[in-house]
């Protein structure tokens, strides 16, 4: 067939059943991405003539003679760009920028009439990083950017990601936006059964189908056990996985991989292999898989670091200060309940993928969409016996990972693949494989118990954590720990008791996810203060006020260490002033009687850097042209650390941002980087680049005074230049004499991230519900935040409109459902529904004044943090507006409905 992409002539023939959107990917036209192949993201928005089409539901042969406009179509003939490219520019209407040539193009799309009805407009294109807030605002035409200015003054302003321009043209690359040659194509047999024993696999019919190139089994990999998370010390987690297994723990997990030259080959051949399976009794529930006598999951020795194998526990955690019997008995007032999280997806658009190749030296090379490439690359020279310097792993820009990047899913199978055959091997994660084979978010089980004085004074807190890790224990003990820790730490209280497990089941694997399990407890705890507060009679923000931690009082911390956390900087008294103040200020809603009207708010700690050791490395080098070149290894996956960085250097160096060129995200690069995980980017890997900048401006002008023989503490580092005294040279000039010296404009910064400080979130919001459905309509969201210094106010109230969005639909809606033999029910976006436009409010950001004496230039980390107090934060509105408490997330409409009439509480007038 012939038609026109973005003005050019294809003459091309679809393969029966082929959809527009990957044929136009096979044309290497990129900015049309896969979110989900069914119509459900926008990810795959296209023009065809003059309307926006979801391409993956448009078979391709329906293009012919049609004209089809990409993303990289909408600039104008001279390169000028759309002027909806330049307002997602100017306001920066995008964090990852997976799903923005879609949005751009659907925007670009609309009249003035659909401009002002957004919500409805945009019902068809999802972003899961943004909360909508920065497109509504670049739809409108606002400009947030400030100017890039000399002498580091643009720290502090909104400036625009380095990568700004290519995102809105669709230039950018992500990982699976590469044209290799001779690549063969993965897909994986998948279990069906949550609990079964591979008898036989007989992969002849797929071997003898033309195209296959292996079938790789339990046969061809290693029997050396891993995990699939990555920590800096790999003894984080238990050994309890291996690349291929006969034995089936959760229905999704691998058990053959095909490689084929094509996709659809590789999925006719997986249709033809025959597995013989020895199926077995599933254990879907934690609490009957950790009693005594039930099947053992993992039958591991002790070297396996799992706690005990025999009841199915992965990790338990018991500490106390002071006597909780003691201050309960004390307390005038007691609240004593249980609280349920439900399973949840990460939900990144851009779904796990992996490339790889072998050089012409046989290095193996990984271009993955991973938040951690240095501590994957070390995991795979670990499983194949491979020197470090014979793998090389680097990812391109990632399209998400809120956690769920902190795993090795992909690049382990794709490395067996590469080095069995060969040739160059590519895995792409389907959005059913990402619901039903990643990971998600612990479960729990929270019991609570808190008392406290008639005066408001906390006698003694007590929590209780079942969490399910599911059928591996990646991330269990640290997620266990960490739900523990600083939740049950923001209070001061004498006495304080903590028991927890974390136990194996035959489900999904649960893993890292934003909040690293603060959000369930926190879900637990705060409600459980409301309640102690409601009963004492006092405004929640006064007993917070009352009980919450100041400086100098110990943060005490029942992990076994280290206790290297300190007040950096503290500013929860003015977060928690700031809440309150602005939701006293709410203006009458203007609802009708039929809605109850309420507010609620909860509060929020976190440690700034992760435990047990986080190090990053920068690199700062002037080029001869006078420009600086950085490099990092922390991943930029929206997190908009690489804006900060560029700030940081430049702030440091005195010049302008556009002055720093930035390479990220390789091993080949820099020695190290743990990874863009637990808030690190700037608090860990921003601190390196700071000493990098520092470093090296020091050596340009120790350089400066000896060439020109001025004193030097007459020398001043300027955008491109050094004023030496009265003289003026040029970077140029100066990187040139003193090459002509043999010396090199070079530095390294090193962080190890400690000690660590403390950041706080305060949440509230006002809510309606309503008497005859149960609807909730959230009115306000209003969120504070104690960041330190803010490096850039428009990315880091990007960061937590998006953090509050993601965790409202946690909290109301979303829910992975694991039917009774162990398999994902809804795992498809049209099922497992995440905020649309139309589903978010705006949350109004307010930050505290305070600099943070360990933070790179007074900075402290704010990515994860804001997702955690929100659920509480809702439900303790609900129980404003209704009277009812509600123990479970989600707090759908039925389940709101159910626990009114349960209660007693009618929600009719
Ligand atoms: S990829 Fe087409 S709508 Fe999601
Ligand atoms: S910016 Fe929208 S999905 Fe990441």
């Amino acid at each position: 067939m012939s038609f026109l992409v973005n003005g050019a002539v294809y003459q091309v023939t679809p393969r029966p059943g082929q959809c527009l959107r990957s044929l136009l990917r096979e044309l290497s036209w990129f900015g049309v991405k896969k979110g989900c192949d069914a119509g459900d993201c926008g990810a795959c928005t296209v023009r065809l003539d003059d309307t926006p089409v979801h391409s993956c539901l448009i078979p391709a042969f329906r293009a012919e003679g049609r004209n089809v406009t990409t993303i990289e179509g909408l600039l104008g003939p001279g390169g000028d760009l759309h002027p909806m490219q330049k307002a997602f520019h100017a306001a920066q209407g995008f964090q990852c920028g997976f799903c923005t040539a879609g949005m751009i193009l659907t925007v670009a799309c609309l009249d003035q009439g659909q401009l002002r009805s957004l919500p409805d407009a945009l019902k068809g294109n999802l972003c899961r990083c943004t909360g909508y807030r920065a497109i509504a605002d670049a739809a409108a035409g606002l400009r947030h950017l400030q100017d890039d200015l000399p002498g580091g003054g643009t720290f502090g302003c909104n400036i625009a990601a380095p990568a700004s321009w290519d995102v809105v043209t669709g230039r950018v690359r992500y990982t699976m936006d590469a044209e290799v040659d001779g690549l063969l194509h993965m897909k994986i047999l998948r279990s069906p059964h949550a609990a079964a024993h591979v008898v036989e696999i007989d992969s002849g019919a797929a071997l003898a189908l033309p195209g296959v190139v292996a079938v790789l089994t339990y046969e061809d990999a290693p029997q050396r056990y891993f995990s699939t998370a990555r920590h800096e010390r790999s003894a984080d987690d238990p050994d309890d996985t291996l690349v291929l297994d006969r034995v089936i723990r959760f229905a999704g997990q691998r058990v053959a991989a095909i490689v084929a030259e094509s996709e659809a080959i590789a999925e006719t051949a997986r249709d033809l292999i025959r597995v013989d399976y020895d199926v077995l009794p599933a254990l879907l529930d934690p609490e009957a898989a950790m009693r005594p006598g039930a099947r053992v999951i993992h039958d591991k020795p002790a070297s396996s670091r799992i706690h005990d194998p025999s009841r199915n526990i992965v990790a338990e955690l018991h500490g106390h200060v002071g006597d909780v019997e003691a201050g309960f008995a004390a307390a005038d007032v007691i609240h004593d309940a249980t609280y349920k999280t439900q399973r949840v997806q990460h939900a990144h658009l851009e779904t796990h993928g992996a490339i790889g190749w072998l050089d012409e030296e046989l290095r193996l090379h990984i271009r993955t969409s991973s938040q951690t490439p240095f501590l994957t690359r070390d995991a795979l020279c670990a499983l194949y016996d491979l020197p470090r310097d014979k793998v090389r792993v680097f990812s391109a820009r990632v399209g998400g990972g809120f956690g769920g990047k902190q795993e090795m899913l992909t690049e382990d199978i794709v490395a067996l693949a590469v080095l069995k055959t060969g040739r160059p091997v590519k895995l792409e994660f389907t959005r059913e494989e990402q619901f039903a084979a990643s990971t998600s978010r612990h479960p729990m089980r929270v019991k609570v118990k808190v008392g406290a004085r008639r005066d408001g004074r906390l006698t003694a807190i007590s929590i209780n954590i079942l969490s399910n890790t599911g059928a591996y224990g990646n991330h269990g003990p640290g997620v266990l720990f960490h739900a523990a820790n600083e939740s049950v730490a923001l209070y001061r209280c004498s006495n304080k008791k903590i028991d927890g497990y974390a136990v194996y089941t035959n489900t999904l694997p649960s893993g890292a996810f934003r909040g690293y399990g603060l959000s369930q407890t926190n879900f637990a705890i705060e409600s459980a203060m409301d309640e102690l507060a409601r009963e004492l009679g006092i405004d929640p923000f006064t007993f917070r006020r009352l009980n919450v931690v100041r400086p100098g009082d110990p943060l005490v911390s029942i992990d076994e260490g280290p206790h290297d956390v300190e007040y950096g900087s503290y500013g929860l008294d003015q977060c928690l002033d700031r809440v309150k103040t602005e939701l006293a200020a709410a203006p009458p809603a203007g609802l009708s009687a039929d809605w109850l009207i309420g507010r609620g708010m909860a509060a929020g700690m976190i440690d700034t850097i992760p435990p047990r050791g986080h190090r990053a490395e920068s690199l700062l080098q002037v080029s001869g042209d006078g420009i600086y070149n950085l490099a990092v290894g922390t991943a930029e996956f929206g997190n908009g650390t690489t804006t900060v960085h560029a700030q940081i250097a430049a702030a440091v160096l005195g010049t302008t941002v556009g002055r720093v060129r930035i390479r990220q995200s390789d091993t080949d690069i820099v020695a190290h980087d743990t990874g863009a995980f637990g808030s690190t980017g700037i608090v860990v890997a921003g601190a390196a680049t700071r000493a990098a900048a520092a470093a090296l401006a020091a050596a340009i002008l120790d350089f400066a005074a000896t060439h020109t023989k001025e004193d030097r503490k007459a020398c001043v580092l300027c955008k491109d230049h050094v004023m030496a005294g009265g003289r003026r040279i040029s970077l140029r000039e100066l990187v040139a004499a003193a090459a002509a010296c043999g010396v090199v404009f070079t530095s390294k910064g090193h962080s190890a991230g400690s000690p660590r400080s403390v950041a706080f979130n305060v949440q509230g919001f006002e809510i309606a519900v309503h008497r005859r459905y149960g609807e909730i309509r959230v009115l306000r969201s209003i969120h504070a935040a104690d960041a330190g210094v803010v490096i850039n106010p428009m990315q880091c109230r990007g960061q937590i409109e998006g953090g509050v969005a993601q965790a409202i639909g946690a909290a109301l809606y979303e829910e992975m459902l694991v039917d009774e033999d162990g398999r994902i029910a809804n795992p498809t976006f049209r099922d497992y529904h995440i905020p649309a436009f139309a589903d978010i409010p705006i949350t109004e950001v307010h930050f505290a004044d305070t600099f943070d004496t360990l933070g790179p230039l007074g900075a402290k980390s704010m990515s994860e943090s804001p997702y955690n107090p929100v659920a509480a934060a809702l439900a303790n509105a609900i129980r404003d507006a209704t009277g009812v408490r509600l123990h479970q997330t989600p707090f759908a409409a039925d389940r709101l409905y159910a626990a009114c009439l349960t209660s007693g509480a009618h929600l009719r007038p």
